[in-house]
């Protein structure tokens, strides 16, 4: 995949779920009831200690037929990480802050990634080195829609996906803006439905979002 495509992928998914799995078995059960309601995108972060093997579930489920999605990896803040998820077949990675180092590696390692940003610098930064898509990281905290358009202003051409904080009852005011191309969110996958296996009820969240996006 390449950081374009990684860009297309997003934005026909409109959310992009962020998913800390709580062992490797649901991994992708979860993929596939996401793909059931329209998201064909997941970001698995490296948060539980099944985070990788995670990865590699759903990344052979893809290559089986099984299911059709983009395996990424999230929460990736160094530079040492990269090998590993490269290993377990994540097509992308996100970072929750800019880090020209890991940014730097990730460009060296031909791995599609969307950096997290807080302040227009870091856009900057991150421009420097040819990348115009960014995770605003916490969107909520950080200010919401307003922060969003406040920061696009002098940053024409730059995508945001804004992430922390946005549920079913905002992302349509993130949605709305042209800066955004898509949200994140960890509303879709709640850990107790992973952990009870109420796969159903996550595609219907997905079928949800993916309804508010599209309208
Ligand atoms: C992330 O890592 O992107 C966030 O933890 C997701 O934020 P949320 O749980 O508020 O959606």
């Amino acid at each position: 995949m390449t950081q374009s495509e990684l860009e297309y992928s997003l934005s026909t998914a409109v959310v992009v779920p962020v998913t800390s799995i709580p062992d490797k078995k649901a991994a992708l059960e979860v993929a596939k009831a996401l793909a059931d309601g329209g998201i064909h995108v997941i970001e698995i972060t490296l948060r539980t200690d099944a985070a990788l093997s995670a990865i590699e579930a759903v990344a052979n489920g893809v290559a089986r037929g099984e299911v059709q999605t983009a395996v990424g990896a999230g929460s990736v803040s160094t530079v040492e990480q990269i090998a590993s998820i490269r290993e377990s077949g994540a097509t992308f990675a996100v970072t929750p802050g800019f880090s020209e180092n890991v940014s730097r590696a990730m460009i060296e390692a031909e791995i599609p990634h969307i950096p997290g940003i807080a302040t227009v610098g870091e856009a900057m930064r991150g421009m420097a080195l040819g990348l115009n898509c960014f995770k605003v990281f916490p969107a909520g905290v950080l200010g919401g829609p307003a922060f969003l358009k406040a920061i696009s202003a002098p940053l024409p051409g730059i995508r945001f996906v804004p992430t922390g904080g946005i549920s079913q009852a905002n992302v349509q005011e993130y949605l709305a803006l042209d800066s955004v191309l898509a949200c994140g969110g960890s509303w879709i996958t709640p850990s107790k439905l992973m952990k009870s296996g109420d796969y159903s009820k996550i595609t219907e969240l997905a079928r949800n979002a993916r309804e508010v996006g599209s309208a």
